[in-house]
């Protein structure tokens, strides 16, 4: 990664009380925010940055994707997403975000091959499922056996080793599926369905999920395709929680598996990725059109926790444009199945109401990805808890895209912030029977 250069932009910060000044350069990226450059800010005035959430903090360089927030844009290597959404398949995003540009014909079809061929899991690790308890929430389970990848494909896990990079890389996109249509099937006692090779990603993912060994199974083309576009549009989303939380844990040296068990845990939370299951839960408390004045208004209430879930986003200030294309896969699906979902209404109903509201149009509220995508995944017949379990799936990528961008960085170094200290001083060590 070569360093951005600095140009002759810059900040001049001045001490108030003593009057001395340092000068900040400004780093200029391709599209975006330039940002301060403050590496060297602590060594010169003896001050930390103060950021809770990093709500204006650049974290690392990067060229893998780009949001811009009051526009509604997401690129992924500066493809648009509606584009790759509708052009493009999953495969294909992976091969752009893991190596920079889309694949030609050869170049795809062994990449295929390469996923393909380790769909398999290594068959002791069955073995981890059962360990768990029938109704163990399928996000505790992908943890639980991400991590303890690393305890199987030991030949993948030196980092300083290109190759052992993205074997890892590979085994990490491929055995994901396997991995959560496992969880799912433990979760309902049915027999662990293994990942066909004639089959695409998608489609194996279907197969292993719904099939049972009783009758022949024949995937839904219209379904596979929808599932695809579903983990286009999870694929990566710049510096999230969850992929900030793989590239710390990553920046240790740990190995990519624990590291990816580290972002799954991330995602869990109801503010990121467990979203989609609590707007399914929040739709079904809602019940019925009628009671979303009174929704609106608890959301909009400082001392009701309540929020709208599926609403608002650090980054976009506009409408996310992941919710566009999944609303209308949303009807596409519900059209081919037939399903006439008073949930959906009652979302779309919902959307309309809260765009209408000055709270939200004020803080610029709109619905994210999370907010339509619980409703395609019901049609097709998944349980609420395995929402997040697709999520995790889907950004698999690019986590593992952000990590190796990471580790191939010259200027990496371990994630380590510091603090502003407000708590006790000085104090004397009080002997027990002091103590009142
Ligand atoms: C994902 O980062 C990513 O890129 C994430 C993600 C990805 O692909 O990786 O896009 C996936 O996580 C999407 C977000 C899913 N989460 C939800 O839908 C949960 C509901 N949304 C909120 O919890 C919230 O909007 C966040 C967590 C998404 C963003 O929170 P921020 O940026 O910290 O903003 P904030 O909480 O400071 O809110 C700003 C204001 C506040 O009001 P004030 O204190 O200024 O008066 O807006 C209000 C909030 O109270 N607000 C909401 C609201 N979201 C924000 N009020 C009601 N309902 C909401 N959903």
């Amino acid at each position: 990664m070569t360093d951005t250069n600095a140009n002759t932009k810059g900040f001049t910060l001045t001490d108030n009380s003593s009057n001395q000044s340092w000068d900040l350069p400004v780093l200029e990226g391709t599209a975006g925010p330039s940002v301060i450059d403050v590496r060297k800010l602590y060594a010169q005035t003896d001050c930390f940055t103060y950021d809770p959430g990093f709500t204006s903090t650049g974290s690392c360089e990067s060229k893998i994707t780009y949001i811009d927030g009051e526009e509604g844009i997401l690129m992924h290597r500066g493809y648009s997403i509606e584009e790759l959404a509708e052009k493009s398949d999953f495969m294909e995003v992976c091969y752009l975000l893991l190596h920079g540009e889309l694949p030609n014909v050869a170049e795809k079809k062994t990449f295929e091959n390469s996923i393909t061929y380790h769909t398999m899991l290594h068959e002791q690790m069955m073995n981890f499922f059962r360990g768990f308890r029938r109704d163990s929430h399928p996000m505790a389970i992908m943890v639980g056996v991400v991590g303890a990848m690393s305890a199987f494909y030991h030949d993948s896990t030196d980092i300083s080793d290109p190759h052992q990079r993205m074997v890892a890389s590979h085994r990490l996109i491929a055995k994901m599926p396997t991995i959560a249509a496992n969880a799912y099937k433990y979760s309902v006692g049915q027999p662990f369905v293994y990942p066909r090779n004639n089959l695409n990603y998608a489609e194996n993912f279907l197969m292993m999920t719904f099939s049972v060994p009783a009758e022949d199974y024949v995937v839904n083309p219209v379904l596979a395709r929808a599932m695809d576009r579903i983990f286009i549009l999870h694929a990566d989303h710049e510096q999230n929680a969850s992929t900030s939380t793989v590239r710390i844990a990553g920046s240790s040296g740990a190995n990519p598996f624990a590291c990816i068990a580290a972002g799954i845990a991330s995602l869990w939370g109801p503010a990121h990725g467990g979203a989609n299951e609590a707007v399914l839960k929040m739709l079904q408390e809602i019940g019925h059109k009628d009671r979303i004045p009174e929704f609106i208004q608890r959301a909009k209430d400082k001392d009701d926790p309540f929020r709208l879930m599926g609403f608002g986003h650090r980054v976009y200030k506009n409408y996310d444009p992941r919710a566009a294309v999944m609303r209308t896969s949303c009807h596409e699906v519900l059209a081919e199945l037939g399903v006439e979902d008073p949930l959906l209404e009652l979302a779309m109903e919902l959307e309309k109401v809260a765009l209408s509201d000055p709270y939200f149009a004020e803080k610029k509220l709109f619905p994210n990805v999370d907010f339509y995508s619980g409703i395609i995944l019901k049609a097709m017949n998944f349980p609420t808890s395995m929402f997040t379990v697709l999520f995790a799936l889907a950004r698999t990528v690019g986590w593992v895209a952000q990590w190796k961008e990471m580790i191939e960085d010259p200027n990496q170094k371990i994630s380590r912030p510091r603090q502003l200290y407000t708590g006790n001083t000085g104090r004397k060590y009080p002997n027990l029977s002091d103590r009142s």
